[in-house]
C-alpha cells in the first residue's frame, strides 16, 4: 500500500530525538507531509531540522519547544501556520517517564509527568481542532504506551497514569469530533529500541516479554502513525492501537 500525504502539513512534538517521534517525521516527510519538527532539545531541534531539510528541503521547519509551556505552544503552532498552513496532522509525541513508587515520588515529580504526557496533548489538540472541524480535514494521533492497561517495572506510576488518561481523551475528541470528519487515534508501543530504554531494559525485572523475542524499531512504529493519519486509515477513529510485537498482549 502506498501511503500519500502530499499537501498535508504535520506538527510532531518530540521529533528531534532518537526514537519514534524522530522516526515518524522521516516517514512523513518521505510521504509527501509538510513537517514542523519540535522539540524540546535546544540543540537537537535545530540540528535535526538540518538533517532534514538536507534532504528534504523546505517541507521542514523545526522550533524549540517543551510542550508544558503553553504561551510558547501556542506561538509555535501560530509560526507553523503561517510558515505550512493549518495543521492537518498532530503527533502528540513526547512523553517523559519517572521512575518509583507511588508513595515515594514528589509532587512535582508526578506533576510533570502528567504536564508532559497528558495536559499538553490535551492543551495542543485544544488548539489545533477549531480550524480541523470548520474545514472539516484533521487527524490527531496520541502516541500512548502499554503501560495504560498493564503494569510493569517501566510502566506504572505517573506514566502508566497519563498514558491510560490519554487513551481516555483519544476516545473523547473522537466522539466530539468525528461529526466533523476529524479523527483522533493512538498507538501503544511495547519495548521500542531507544537510548532510554536500552539504558534500562537489561537491568528491568519484566513480568512478561516480546512473543516476537525482540525490541521494536521506532521505524516499525512511526509505520503504523503515518497509516493512522492517512486516508488509508479513513474509517478508524477512537481506538488505540497496541504494537508491541506480543508484549501486553490485549484479549
Ligand atoms: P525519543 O527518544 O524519541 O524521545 C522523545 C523526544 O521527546 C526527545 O527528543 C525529547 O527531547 C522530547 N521531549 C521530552 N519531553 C519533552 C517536552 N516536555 N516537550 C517537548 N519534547 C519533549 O523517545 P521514544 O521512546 O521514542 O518516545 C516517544 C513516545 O513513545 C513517548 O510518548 C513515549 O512515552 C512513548 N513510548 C515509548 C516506548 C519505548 O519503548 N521507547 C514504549 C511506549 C511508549
Amino acid at each position: 500500500m502506498h501511503i500519500d500525504l502530499s499537501g498535508r502539513t504535520a506538527f510532531i512534538t518530540g521529533a528531534a530525538g532518537e526514537g519514534i517521534g524522530r522516526a515518524t517525521a522521516e516517514l512523513m516527510l518521505e510521504s509527501g507531509a509538510r513537517v514542523a519538527i519540535t522539540d524540546r532539545g535546544a540543540s537537537r531541534t535545530p540540528r535535526v531540522t538540518a538533517e532534514l531539510r538536507e534532504r528534504f528541503g523546505d517541507a521542514v521547519a523545526g522550533w524549540v519547544l517543551d510542550v508544558a509551556d503553553r504561551p510558547r505552544a501556542d506561538a509555535v503552532i501560530a509560526e507553523a501556520v503561517e510558515r505550512f498552513g493549518p495543521i492537518e496532522i498532530l503527533v502528540n509525541n513526547a512523553g517523559i517517564n519517572v521512575l518509583g513508587d507511588a508513595h515515594a515520588l514528589t509532587p512535582e515529580e508526578w506533576d510533570a509527568v502528567i504536564d508532559v504526557n497528558l495536559n499538553a496533548p490535551w492543551y495542543l489538540s485544544r488548539a489545533v481542532l477549531p480550524a480541523m472541524r470548520a474545514r472539516r480535514r484533521g487527524v490527531i494521533v496520541n502516541v500512548g504506551s502499554v503501560a495504560a492497561y498493564a503494569s510493569d517495572a517501566l510502566a506504572r506510576g505517573p506514566y502508566a497514569a497519563s498514558k491510560a488518561g490519554l487513551e481516555s481523551l483519544t476516545r473523547t475528541i473522537a466522539g466530539e469530533s468525528g461529526p466533523f470528519d476529524v479523527r483522533c487515534v493512538g498507538v501503544h508501543p511495547g519495548i521500542i529500541s531507544t537510548p532510554w530504554m536500552q539504558e534500562r531494559i537489561a537491568s528491568a525485572q519484566l513480568k512478561d516479554s516480546p512473543a516476537l523475542e525482540r525490541l521494536g524499531r521506532p521505524e516499525e512504529v512511526a509505520q503504523l502513525i503515518v497509516f493512522l493519519a492517512s486516508d488509508a486509515a479513513s474509517y478508524i477513529t477512537g481506538e488505540t492501537i497496541t504494537i508491541g510485537g506480543g508484549f501486553k498482549m490485549r484479549p
